[in-house]
């Protein structure tokens, strides 16, 4: 079997394979918390479309778990139980406009812009395993996106000012949750070569675009 070993670095292999962990610990927290939001879906569009992505969520922990073990990656997960039990707890008590704000334009679209930053500096293996769950991670956007802009149009004037208002305090407050669980992200980035500051810097101008596509819409 050949792994990165043979090209990489132990502190590179070891970083990666903490950041597989945690991409594979987030997919299926965000699978779980989409599973928790079929039942109250407003319609049956956005209902198909949340069971559409709790199987996607499913088959990229599934890619992500085998990866892993071909990787020969330490399996302990990155986020704490008690952790993991909050954020399912955070998104299950949202009202659908806040859910949607959070899971896809922070977690999704924000979180899956730093998961980028590593596909250009990433072994083949580990590139690969990303593959598809990169490219499924782009329809969730996009549906998310779509919901926030549908919701936006039905709400009144003052209504949609004020979310759009409280909207990149929401995204920051839930990055500084996530930095705030004492996972070392800047540190496992650059182990694996990739500059925090180019993380950094991408994630900024994918918010700016969000927010500015998100505050045109009517
Ligand atoms: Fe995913
Ligand atoms: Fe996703």
């Amino acid at each position: 079997m050949k792994t990165t070993r043979d090209t990489h670095t132990n502190e590179y292999h070891h970083a990666m394979g903490r950041l597989l962990a945690l991409y594979t610990q987030v997919d299926a927290l965000i699978g779980d918390v989409c599973a928790d939001r079929i039942a109250t879906a407003p319609d049956d569009a956005a209902r198909r479309a949340l069971i559409k992505q709790v199987g996607d969520e499913g088959r990229h922990v599934a890619i992500q778990h085998e990866w892993m073990a071909e990787f020969g990656t330490d399996p302990t997960p990155v986020v704490g139980e008690a952790q993991a039990a909050a954020i399912r707890a955070h998104f299950r008590d949202l009202p659908w406009l806040d859910f949607l704000a959070d899971l896809y334009v922070a977690v999704e679209a924000l979180g899956g812009e730093a998961v980028q930053e590593i596909v250009p500096i990433a072994d083949p293996g580990t590139r690969e395993s990303l593959r598809i769950p990169l490219a499924d991670e782009v329809d969730h956007v996009a549906f998310g996106l779509g919901q926030i802009r549908h919701e936006l149009a039905g709400l009144p004037e003052e209504e949609r000012r004020a979310f759009l208002t409280r909207l990149p305090e929401r995204i920051d407050t839930l990055a500084s949750a996530l930095h705030g669980m004492g996972i070392d992200l800047k540190g496992l980035f650059q182990a694996v070569g990739v500059p925090y500051a180019a993380v950094r810097d991408a994630v900024l101008t994918r918010r700016a675009d969000l927010l500015e596509d998100l505050a045109t819409a009517r």
